[in-house]
């Protein structure tokens, strides 16, 4: 298994292209399946998880064509199978994002269970829910939801407590194609669910209401493939930014929307940070500044992105004094917390509420994380403690960020990939 080897450089500077969102480009890839016509993406990251969409399309009997831009064109024309198996589901859990649109375009569907994962038990129960609220006879067998419909599905009202962002992605392409008007209440309203509703909508769907907590899909017959840029990753920035903050140095990341960050953005201010923003592009000003504690509660968006806590965790880790950060969407999502300690970081976690006392130092060593943000987190680490810092199991960073030696590399970073 592959390791990355960070280690302390002083400052980084310099630009970093973001590149197209993660949790935009998955369920994008899975709403192709709603076309009867060929889709063009532009956009979408090399990442593992997109490897891993393209393979389960690929297995359903969707064509896929890359172009010399890494642009992919997907044909779901002619489907042999509408089935995603343990294997893959077992690798990644966003290919729950295939039901949906099986369920609205073919009438069934044959998808594994995702499991619990290393940062909570994760259910799909709000999946189901609503389709079923939709008219579709839902079995869980062996380990596989097998889904059924008599027709289309129908129209309905369905309400999601709590909000999450796949369980509204999959209703929303389920919803498409059904017959009579979906309302999604209390829906996710993160930038990626409003990218894929665009994506839809450029395919022939009528959503209204994007980017607020209500969406109303009015079911249509048919839709047809488009050309369809992804997003940038919110994520992927805010994390770079989360470095240039750690070592004290000035980073702009470019192609960007800073929209998207702004809660994350005035936290990184709240720290010390001077930010300056285009209209695509973010530039952190940490140098001859101190890294200030900030408190943290993490909410669906627009409030504090989870996927941004670990990152934080590592700064306040650093800062000078003390603060909590506050878990509320997953129930396991401090992994990081004991890797850190063994680098000298003092925090302590009570329920899901960890307490952080700033430390003058960190120090190099082997460490390991289960999921993609918390091995993120450890690589800022790496980059400020003293001596080398031995990341494993990197495979979950490469789920994630794409070309992440290089990117770091090019702002002056010291950090290097050992394979097995
Ligand atoms: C997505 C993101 C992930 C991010 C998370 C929260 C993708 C591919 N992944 O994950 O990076 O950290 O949103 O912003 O976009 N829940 C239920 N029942 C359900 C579904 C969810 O109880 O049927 C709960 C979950 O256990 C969790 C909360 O709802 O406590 C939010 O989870 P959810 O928004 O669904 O996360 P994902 O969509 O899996």
């Amino acid at each position: 298994m592959d390791k990355l080897v960070v280690s302390c450089q002083g400052e980084l500077s310099g630009n970093i292209e973001i590149s197209g969102a993660k949790n935009a480009a998955l369920p994008i890839l899975m709403g192709c399946l709603l076309a009867e016509t060929p889709t063009k993406l532009s956009n979408v990251p090399h990442l593992m998880d997109v490897t891993t969409s393209i393979q389960l399309l690929a297995s359903m009997g969707v064509d896929v064509l890359f172009d010399e831009h890494l642009n992919i064109e997907l044909d779901a024309s002619h489907l042999t199978s509408k089935e995603a198996p343990y294997e893959l589901v077992n690798t990644m859990r966003a290919s729950i994002l295939v039901l949906g649109p099986l369920l609205g375009r073919f009438g069934e569907a044959k998808v594994s269970l995702p499991g619990g994962c290393a940062i909570g038990s994760r259910p799909v129960d709000i999946h189901i829910h609503g389709m079923q609220k939709m008219g579709a006879d839902i079995q869980v067998e062996q380990g596989y939801i097998i889904a059924k419909s008599n027709g289309r599905l129908k129209g309905a009202d369905i309400s999601m407590t709590p909000v999450t962002v796949t369980g509204t992605e999959n209703l929303l392409m389920a919803a498409v194609l059904a017959e009579g008007t979906t309302y999604l209440r209390n829906a996710a309203r993160e930038p990626e669910v409003t990218d894929l509703a665009e994506f839809l909508n450029k395919m022939g769907a009528k959503i209204s209401g994007l980017g607020t907590s209500t969406l109303v899909i009015e079911g249509v017959e048919r839709l047809s493939g488009v050309e369809y840029s992804v997003i940038p990753d919110r994520i992927e920035a805010g994390t770079y930014l989360a470095a240039a903050a750690i070592t004290k140095s000035k980073l702009t990341v470019t192609k960007v929307n800073p929209k998207h960050l702004s809660i994350v953005l005035d936290k990184f201010t709240e720290a010390g940070a001077d930010i300056t923003c285009t209209a695509n592009t973010i530039t952190l000003d940490m140098r001859n500044r101190s890294l200030k504690p900030v408190n943290i509660v993490t909410d669906p968006y627009p409030l504090f992105p989870t996927d941004m806590q670990a990152q934080f965790l590592v700064m306040n880790a650093l800062a000078d004094g003390e603060s909590t950060i506050q878990e509320t969407i997953f129930e396991n999502r401090f992994m990081h917390v004991s890797e850190l300690a063994r680098m000298g970081a003092d925090i302590s976690i009570e329920g899901n509420t960890a307490t952080i006392r700033g430390v003058k130092k960190l120090h190099g060593a082997p460490v390991m994380a289960t999921d993609l943000r918390a091995s993120a987190s450890l690589i800022l680490a790496g980059l400020v403690a003293e001596g080398e810092t031995i990341v494993n199991r990197v495979y979950h960073i490469d789920r994630g960020y794409e070309l992440i030696e290089e990117k770091f590399h090019k702002i002056g970073a010291h950090i290097y990939r050992l394979s097995d």
